[in-house]
């Protein structure tokens, strides 16, 4: 179990201080930079910014939840979703750095929050572990959708970073269900998505 935690804690400090890096090839790779206005720029950083943020703590829920599930079932399609997170890590940092800023300084904080929030979905038990995971990836999936109304239409590369991370998440969701998610309570979803427009809000700016 202490060798477990270790291995976490090794990934974390990898979430928020290394680079990540992807087996698929970036959703942009194929894709030139269009000329952007400055507000252009500056408003695809910030929701870029967001997504990057949201990715840091997808990790931190897939960690707290992988250490604490507990059929072999769970414990393996936690480890897949992840790899796949890891991959929308690395898409939205370097998109971050090509539209010439930096992730959010927030990050360690919602890092922390959002491992303890996956620890105790966790102890809960399974069903509730992937229900929790069910309604994020369903909430983080209506989100990127409202990005791709606002990213600025010129913006193909951030575009097409988004659109493939939203088919991902609806993905993780799906497979979520498939393994026997229980329904959350509305009112939990409903905390979920404040906590979410806290989040989305700080990172945008900084
Ligand atoms: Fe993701
Ligand atoms: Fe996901």
């Amino acid at each position: 179990m202490l060798d477990k935690w270790i291995v976490e804690f090794d990934k974390g400090l990898r979430t928020l201080f290394a680079s990540a890096q992807s087996l698929r090839p970036h959703p942009d790779a194929a894709l030139d930079e269009a000329e952007l206005a400055a507000e252009e720029k500056k408003h695809a950083l910030g929701l870029m910014r967001v997504n990057h943020c949201g990715e840091v703590c997808a990790q931190a829920l897939y960690q707290g939840q992988a250490l604490t599930a507990r059929t072999p079932q769970a414990r393996e399609a936690l480890r897949q979703a992840a790899q796949e997170e890891v991959e929308h890590l690395a898409w939205t940092e370097r998109r971050i750095r090509e539209l010439g800023g930096r992730p959010s300084v927030f990050n360690p904080l919602w890092y922390t929050g959002s491992l303890a929030i996956g620890v105790a979905a966790g102890v809960l038990g399974d069903k509730w572990n992937l229900g929790f995971l069910e309604e994020t990836e369903q909430q983080v999936g209506a989100h990127l959708d409202s990005h791709l109304s606002r990213l600025p239409a010129a913006d193909v590369k951030s575009r097409a970073i988004v659109e493939q991370m939203r088919d991902d998440e609806l993905k993780h969701a799906d497979m979520a269900h498939d393994l026997g998610a229980a329904q959350l309570p509305a009112p939990v979803k409903g905390v979920m998505k404040l906590s979410a427009k806290v989040m989305t809000g700080a990172s945008y700016r900084l």
